[in-house]
């Protein structure tokens, strides 16, 4: 970049400035040959300050319990899918730092969330981590027990509990709503409905996507060696990409991705594939661009010839029409109007406080981010590859989670490609480091892009605002 165009882009105000000398995501976008709806043709950035973000949120052990009493008790969590518990009685156990909670289906279409504690001392009506199917919740100790809807059923020697009033001893509740196929909690009784919480412009692209209509077919947890929110803050930009993932960077338009915000609660970034990163122009041609990114795809072609880019065709436009047929041929269904975009893109969105969404069809994902409840160095990462349910069929279970050691790579996870692990194992290096650099820093805070990490300010101030000063 030369020095005029520096001077330039001090000019613009705060926030505006983009990646020079290269075509913004919608100018890609509105390139391709099936066009993209509304939601993908859309931007909503917001310039939301400079200063730098306090570090203490990452590092301060009474932090993560400021979190645990403001933080994780008033906002929507994703508990499990629906398919986790398709029949009447059966359950899911869903915890959250020191909380935990019963999900359970009470009738066809009606899922309630219990406290998982017995209301005479205290005891787990269900270990953690656990899922099964019952009749009742009876408690392990002394053997009180609940109906499936809540209702006290028996306080074993009644004669000794007078003061017992079989009406009073319902188990407590958590909120639950129902939404795309996922069950969310809220333990704030006077928290916004799930859709006010999200909001109506990001609901309305949530909405067009059909997740209830996906299953989880590979579901792999690990736990990460960093505070919670650094594991999110990680997957909120492409930024990192031309450093950490250099592989990925000659195919995905990494420092001219797009990043929006909704309300205080949804963000996501938009990154294009099968285009130069603008790191790489002129080291790269359309032919490179497109080979890199159909590597794991050429080897399932079985060694057949690698297509070729026509001359006066580009990589993404090639990618397209290969990724159309491929995945018509895997799903049997007509994709001919689904968007290039849609095929080929990363969409992250997240919903505060820790999920993303990855809608996109070539990969959907669901990320769920947990604090470790003894440790604020420590997390739990969970992500669920979806593929859609075949018309006219029930969902299938969704796959039991693959437990990896610490000391394990993404890679060794079955059913977990080698591309994707690589790139989840880059991103857990960084985050040991950046844990113990922070801890080590004479630096009070973090400062971040205005536009490529607006994303991780926009949920950084909503973490503040839940945990307060
Ligand atoms: S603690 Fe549950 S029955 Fe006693
Ligand atoms: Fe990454």
């Amino acid at each position: 970049m030369n020095d005029s165009t520096i001077i330039k882009l001090k000019d613009l105000p705060k926030g505006a400035a983009r990646c020079p000398g290269a075509p913004s995501t919608q100018d890609i976008i509105a390139a391709d040959k099936v066009a993209a709806p509304g939601w993908v043709r859309s931007e909503s950035y917001h310039f939301m300050g400079d200063e730098d973000i306090s570090k203490d949120r990452y590092i301060d052990a009474d932090y993560a319990k400021r979190e645990f009493k403001n933080l994780w008790t008033r906002t929507w969590q994703f508990a499990c899918r629906e398919e986790h518990i398709p029949n009447v009685g059966d359950y899911h156990v869903y915890d959250i730092g020191p909380y935990s909670f019963i999900i359970t289906r009470v009738t066809e279409t009606e899922v309630r969330g219990y406290y998982n504690a017995c209301l005479h001392r205290g005891t787990k009506l269900r270990a953690s981590g656990t899922e099964g199917s019952a009749e009742e919740f009876k408690c392990s100790f002394h053997g009180w027990s609940w109906n499936l809807d809540g209702s006290h059923k028996e306080t074993v020697c009644h004669w000794d509990f007078p003061h017992v009033e079989p009406n009073n001893f319902a188990l407590p509740q958590v909120r639950v709503e129902l939404m795309w196929g996922f069950v969310f909690i809220n333990m704030d009784p006077d928290a916004p409905s799930f859709a006010d919480y999200v909001g109506a412009e990001a609901k309305s692209h949530f909405d067009k996507w059909g997740l209830e209509d996906r299953s989880i077919y590979l579901h792999v947890v690990k736990r990460l060696p960093c505070n919670w929110k650094l594991g999110i803050d990680a997957f909120l930009e492409a930024y990192h990409v031309i450093e950490t993932h250099p592989q990925v960077a000659i195919s995905n338009a990494d420092a001219n991705s797009q990043y929006d915000t909704y309300g205080e609660h949804v963000n996501r970034f938009i990154s294009t594939l099968g285009v130069l990163s603008p790191h790489l122009y002129g080291q790269y041609t359309e032919q490179d661009i497109f080979d890199q990114f159909t590597i794991g795809d050429a080897t399932a072609m079985g060694g057949a010839a690698k297509p070729k880019v026509p001359q006066g065709s580009t990589a993404r436009a090639e990618m397209a029409v290969m990724f159309r047929g491929m995945f018509e041929q895997a799903s049997g269904t007509d994709l001919s109007k689904v968007s290039d975009s849609e095929l080929l893109d990363a969409f992250s969105y997240t919903i505060f406080p820790n999920i993303f969404l990855w809608p996109g069809i070539s990969l959907p994902l669901v990320y769920r981010f947990r604090p470790d409840p003894h440790d604020h160095r420590k997390c739990l990462y969970e992500v669920f590859f979806m593929k859609p349910v075949a018309p006219g069929t029930a969902r299938p279970m969704p796959a039991e989670p693959i437990r990896l050691q610490d000391h394990q790579s993404f890679c060794e996870a079955p059913g977990m490609t080698e591309a994707f692990g690589k790139i989840l194992d880059q991103d857990t290096d960084n985050l040991i480091l950046q844990q113990e650099g922070l801890e080590a820093s004479a630096k009070s805070g973090l400062t971040l892009g205005n536009y490529q990490e607006i994303r991780v300010r926009h949920f950084e101030r909503a973490v503040d605002k839940y945990v307060g000063k």
